[in-house]
């Protein structure tokens, strides 16, 4: 009884979609909590790799319910998209999807107002998705916004027009040309497929069924270092993304959130601007991002690659009070010699084991070298079976994060994920 957590401990993708997939036959409900299409989690298994975006990542095992949070924000035009997809594939979408009545709704002018400030930024733009995501919580949080729950009133069109009065001044002070017909057509499809679909009170649907005995896994999206409190500000998305996110996202109170699972690469990437001190924009960096195809699921952006973080792990697994680890993608250092875990940074010539506030030039990192495991990992299913360099890799996170890693995961698809619970 009760709710479980799974998030990302770095600046997204570190394989949310695919830990969720393998965990959902242990779970009745998977629930996003935050976020909306910038996220794009991607699965695989029987060989067809799958992305999501606004859709929970437990929506391909049959009888799993799937909810659409409370903190979600939601493009109509994406999630027809998603749910044309997954129909075919057999998703019964009525069945199993249910939506907070009270998630926003992302609007076409949000798009062009994301792609407006990210111009007007210039050099020091945040790299956004441009799917509308800041404008649209800026729209909640300045209790401008329209929700789920709103399509169905008969004011709802008035509510829409007046939104977009207020978005046409803003884009005209932005120099922005406005075509608003053909995205309109789109979205107002969206709109009655979301009116069509299972609009629900969320938080009492969850809190009853955890009452009831049921099992709920809360899906993060993006990662800690994304936070909007607790990131490298302002290079963040809108959202908490924190084990926190996950109250004010489904309405589930702190004391009944149980495993708090967070995921980390074996190495980390970041897409879109700001710091990243173990950034390796060099060969080494472009190794990893062929071997790990580190492109965007939601943009196809190269991700920026470098090494394992551990101050800035240290500092998410504190924030989100994870008691258990996943790690991600070992295999993608299959092929290397020595493997680099920075340990300690060096800020303005002090050495710190900290994230600091501000992280620029000024704070290097300081690294320990590993040996390499150079062995196919792809193909191992059991904890046992890993290489000695790999486990010595593991054994030392484990000691520095204070927190057993309780997944190596080996490869993209389902079955490569191998349970190191018992080592
Ligand atoms: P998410 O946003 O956290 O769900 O992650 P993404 O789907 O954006 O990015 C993770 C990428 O890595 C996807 O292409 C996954 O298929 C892939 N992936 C996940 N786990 C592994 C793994 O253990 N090994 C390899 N090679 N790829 C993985
Ligand atoms: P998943 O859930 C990686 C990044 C963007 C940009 C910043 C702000 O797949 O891990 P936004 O569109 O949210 O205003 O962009 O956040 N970003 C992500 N990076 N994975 C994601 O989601 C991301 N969602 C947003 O690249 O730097
Ligand atoms: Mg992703």
């Amino acid at each position: 009884m009760g709710a479980d957590v799974l998030l990302g401990l770095q600046w997204g993708d570190e394989g949310k979609g695919k830990i969720v997939d393998v965990l959902t036959p242990e779970y009745d409900i998977i629930a996003r909590f935050q976020g909306g299409p910038n996220a794009g989690h991607t699965l695989e298994f029987d060989g067809i790799k799958h992305v999501l975006h606004t859709i929970p990542s437990g929506i391909f095992r049959k009888g799993v319910k799937n909810v659409i949070g409370n903190g979600v924000v939601i493009d109509p035009i994406i999630l027809k998209q998603e749910i044309d997809k997954l129909i075919p594939l057999g998703v019964n979408i009525k069945e199993q999807l249910l939506i907070s009545k009270k998630a926003h709704i992302i609007l076409p002018t949000h798009k062009l107002l994301d792609k407006a400030s990210e111009i007007a930024k210039g050099e020091k733009k945040i790299g956004s998705t441009l799917k509308g995501i800041g404008p649209t919580y800026m729209d909640k949080t300045g209790r401008n916004g329209i929700r789920v729950g709103d399509l169905f009133e008969d004011n709802f069109p008035e509510k829409y027009k007046n939104l977009v009065a207020k978005h046409s001044t803003l884009l005209n002070f932005y120099s922005m040309e406005i075509n608003l017909d053909e995205l309109e057509k789109d979205f107002f499809e969206g709109i009655e497929l979301i009116k069509s679909l299972n609009a629900i009170d969320s938080e009492h649907y969850l809190n009853n069924a955890i009452k009831a005995g049921k099992k709920v896994l809360a899906e993060g999206a993006q990662g800690t270092l994304l936070d909007i409190d607790f990131g490298t500000y302002p290079f963040v998305t809108s959202s908490n993304t924190i084990t926190a996110g996950t109250c004010t996202g489904l309405g589930i109170a702190p004391n009944k959130i149980k495993r708090i699972i967070g995921i980390f690469k074996a190495y980390c990437t970041r897409v879109g601007s700001g710091p990243f001190p173990t950034e390796e924009d060099n060969e080494t960096g472009e190794k990893i991002r062929q071997l790990g195809h580190e492109f965007g699921a939601t943009t196809g952006r190269e991700r920026r690659c470098g090494w394992i973080d551990l101050p800035a792990l240290k500092y998410a697994i504190m924030i989100n009070g994870v008691t258990e680890l996943s790690m991600m993608k070992a295999d993608v250092l299959d092929q290397f010699d020595k493997i680099k875990v920075c340990t300690h940074y060096i800020n303005k010539g002090d050495k710190i084991d900290y994230f600091p506030y501000n992280i620029d030039n000024n704070v290097k990192p300081v690294y320990i070298d590993f040996d390499g495991w150079n062995t196919d990992l792809t193909e191992l299913t059991e904890a046992d079976t890993l290489p000695t360099e790999l486990k010595n890799y593991i054994n030392f996170l484990e000691k520095e994060l204070e927190t057993p890693i309780s997944i190596v995961s080996v490869g993209p698809d389902r079955k490569q994920t191998i349970d190191n619970s018992k080592s």
